[in-house]
């Protein structure tokens, strides 16, 4: 079957963080897609004569985009997203530890993970990088549930030898024989990775963090995601931990767990010897602006998207939103306070191709390109009567989608692709 997607299309040519002309447009575009993948993008016209035989999906004036990349999630905080009143460690304490308890029970995890998993798509999501709990099962429920939805997802159990409560502890060799089996059984499988996942140094002794070093050398194409430099107060406990550390960064990097491949949620509170390391160890991170505002943990630095890969993410349930766009919204609000203003194009990239970067998979998702998985979102350029009066005045298309980004939500979402089949519209 061949499927010939018309509308207004976006896709990448370069980063836009290097020069801001690397977006390529096409008002009156198509995107053809063959067998689950893009097989050429173009002007309408061309294509249409091209492939007359195509079947033929009119999105009008909507945009056709890559579907977006949440970099850093955790699945399981799904059912307490919006928990009031606290920051990180009370908060991890007080609402996420007894929600990730329930996830012993294998039930709950695969009703959790099947919600989580359409609430995303619902929001354009096509690609998620998920934690799990430190329960195996919770890793079978995630790829379960994402195998059945045709979904690229990467997901890993979450480590903990210390500092959790009874229930959600593993110990360094369960934490390795356990990601090692899960690794094994899942990773490669139809459109699965697994991740290596320590949750934070304040929840690894050094020798679980040295137990998860030594697999990584052993399936050192796997990523590694782990949490770094969030708040104040967790890297004053790190300090306190790990006395003989010169930094956070050194927690991961003396037990092996730094270089390419490394993905770091948050990264906001840097030194000058944390970030050249990132940089010379060519590792990831990942931006999460509405769960660093809605926990109160700061303004992570966008500059460092120029020497550094640099994913975007909501961070369920630390996060305020499931929603792509609400995120956008949320890094555009966060770099005017650092006093930058990010270009649609760059907001637009970060969600897509940035965080495909980060997550190594580049060269299969993230953009609109020849032999590129054909995982789409369809975007309603005029989804509320607000968004449509301010999109009306519009000289160009970064005009028009502006007001999606800042206002946009699950409404602008007109059409999902998964590997190249359109998902039923959701309610
Ligand atoms: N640091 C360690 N665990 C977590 C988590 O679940 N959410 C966030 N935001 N930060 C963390
Ligand atoms: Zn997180």
């Amino acid at each position: 079957m061949t499927d010939l997607l018309l509308g207004q299309v976006i896709r990448f040519q370069g980063d836009p963080f290097d020069t801001l002309d690397a977006a390529r447009t096409l008002s009156q575009g198509a995107v053809l897609v063959e067998d689950g993948r893009i097989v050429a993008v173009g002007e309408a016209a061309t294509l249409r004569a091209m492939v007359p035989a195509a079947k033929v999906h009119d999105y009008g004036r909507a945009l056709i985009s890559a579907g977006f990349i949440d970099a850093h999630v955790h699945y399981p905080q799904t059912a307490i997203i919006a928990s009031w009143g606290k920051q990180l460690i009370d908060w991890l304490n007080t609402y996420t530890f007894p929600e990730e308890m329930r996830f012993a029970d294998r039930a709950y995890a695969d009703e959790i993970a099947g919600r989580y998993l359409d609430l995303v798509l619902a929001r354009g999501t096509t690609t998620v990088c998920s934690y799990a709990t430190i329960h195996p099962e919770s890793v079978d429920a995630i790829f379960n549930a994402a195998r059945s939805r045709g979904m690229r997802v990467f997901a890993g159990k979450t480590c903990m030898d210390r500092n959790a409560p009874e229930g959600l502890r593993d110990t360094a060799q369960s934490a390795y024989d356990d990601s090692k089996h899960l690794l094994e059984a899942w990773h490669g499988v139809d459109r699965l990775s697994y991740v290596i996942t320590p949750r934070f140094s304040p929840t690894s002794t050094p020798e679980q963090l040295a137990a998860l070093g030594a697999l990584w050398r052993e399936y050192p194409d796997c990523l590694m995601q782990t949490h770094l430099s969030e708040q104040l107060d967790e890297i004053a406990w790190v300090k306190d931990l790990f006395p003989q550390s010169r930094d956070y960064l050194d927690t991961y990097e003396a037990q092996g767990l730094l270089g390419e491949g490394a993905v770091y949620g948050h990264a906001i509170h840097l030194t000058d010897r944390e970030r050249s390391r990132l940089i010379e160890a060519g590792a990831s991170l990942v931006h999460c602006p509405t769960s660093n505002t809605f926990i109160g943990s700061g303004l992570f630095d966008m500059g460092l998207a120029r020497s550094l890969r640099v994913g975007l993410a909501t961070d369920t349930g630390g996060g305020s939103s499931f929603s792509m766009l609400r995120t956008m919204a949320a890094a555009y609000e966060v770099a005017q306070l650092r006093g930058q203003s990010l270009h649609p194009s760059q907001l637009w990239w970060l969600a897509t191709q940035g965080s495909a970067r980060a997550l190594r998979c580049e060269d299969k998702i993230g953009n609109i390109a020849p032999g590129m998985e054909a995982d789409l979102v369809v975007i309603d350029l005029a989804s509320t009567p607000a968004i449509a009066q301010a999109a009306a005045r519009a000289d160009d298309l970064w005009q028009a989608l502006f007001p999606t980004i800042m206002m946009g939500d699950d409404r602008a979402v007109a059409q999902v692709w998964i590997g190249g089949k359109p998902l039923p519209p959701t309610t």
